[in-house]
């Protein structure tokens, strides 16, 4: 009864809840490449005769290293190669760590997609701020390539991305190339500088105040460090940009993935069902509380 309640009350983010997933299929990894000193990408493909599903930006995976335990990581690919499955990982603890060491040829176990996207559809026409910080620039990636194979649909596309220094910077080559189109508006900072870097030296939501879009007709899209998450969402409210054109996508320990076991409880919501992603005045009375 309260779980129809909650979907009733979802605003527009997308929605594909899986209902079959409760059993991970065995994957090959089939590429792998180093990001920074502590985060990896691999492109899995299915052992067996069956494909990957279609996912939308903004999902995740419970991926399954085998022995060891089963976590949530967003797919950071393509969604319209969806047979190309990609994750992007930042080895921070036992399970992350184990897949951190995995080459091609080895095996995971993949269960989803799970949760909630970014609600690109129906934000055609728009101004799209894409904030990231770190690892959740990866989360935000899936984003950045729908728009640019679509990008006559909507005004116009920033991203606002904040690494540590320069070396922590994920999928460079790509931000490189991002940035040399002149429909894109790609700005980076490091908070601390190394090396011969001359670009922002600061921390993202400083980005915010002079970004290039229109606040009326703008909508943010953040991932990162929930603390980077706060500081955006009030700088992007200063520049007229309120919490029904702002979307977060937050990360809670899970367990099930499907809205069974409870871990990922966020006052009237499980993450794994009504997120990752939520639109700010749905999780407003609770942002910023690790406890509820
Ligand atoms: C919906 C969702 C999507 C996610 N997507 C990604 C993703 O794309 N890439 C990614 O790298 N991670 C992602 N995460 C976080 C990832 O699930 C955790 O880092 C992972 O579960 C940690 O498992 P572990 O066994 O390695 O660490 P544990 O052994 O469980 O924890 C080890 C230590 O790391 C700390 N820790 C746990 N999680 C994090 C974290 N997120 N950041 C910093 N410290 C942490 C713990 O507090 C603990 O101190 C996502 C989480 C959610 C809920
Ligand atoms: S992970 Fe079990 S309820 Fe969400």
């Amino acid at each position: 009864m309260l779980a129809t309640a909650i979907h009733e009350r979802q605003p527009a983010v997308a929605r594909t809840f899986a209902t079959n997933g409760c059993v991970p299929y065995r994957c090959r990894v089939t590429e792998r490449h180093q990001e920074n000193d502590d985060t990896f990408t691999v492109e899995l493909e299915p052992a067996g005769a069956r494909s990957h599903a279609a996912f939308a930006a903004g999902q995740f995976n419970m991926l399954y290293v085998f022995g060891l335990g089963e976590i949530p990581i967003s797919i950071s690919g393509d969604p319209a190669q969806p047979d190309r499955l990609v994750h992007t990982t930042r080895a921070v603890g036992t399970v992350t760590r184990a897949m951190a060491t995995l080459r091609r040829g080895d095996m995971i176990g993949v269960r989803g997609p799970f949760g909630s996207s970014w609600p690109l559809d129906d934000l055609k026409g728009k101004d799209i701020v894409l904030v990231g910080g770190g690892i959740g620039l990866a989360p935000l990636r899936p984003a950045l390539y729908q728009l640019v194979a679509q990008r006559g649909d909507y005004g116009r596309v920033v991203l606002l991305y904040g690494a540590r220094t320069p070396e922590d910077m994920l999928f460079r080559a790509e931000l490189e190339r991002w940035r040399s189109r002149f429909d894109l508006e790609i700005f980076v900072t490091v908070d601390r500088a190394t090396g011969d870097w001359h670009g922002n030296v600061g921390l993202v939501t400083a980005l915010i105040p002079r970004a290039p879009f229109e606040p009326q007709n703008a909508v943010a899209l953040i991932c990162g460090p929930e603390v980077m998450m706060r500081y955006a969402v009030q700088a992007l409210h200063k520049r007229g940009v309120g919490p029904q054109q702002t979307y977060l996508s937050l990360e809670r320990n899970m367990k099930c993935g499907t809205a069974m076991c409870g871990h990922c409880q966020y006052g009237p919501h499980f993450v794994c069902r009504d997120g990752p992603v939520f639109r700010m005045d749905q999780v407003q009375r609770f942002f910023g509380k690790w406890e509820v």
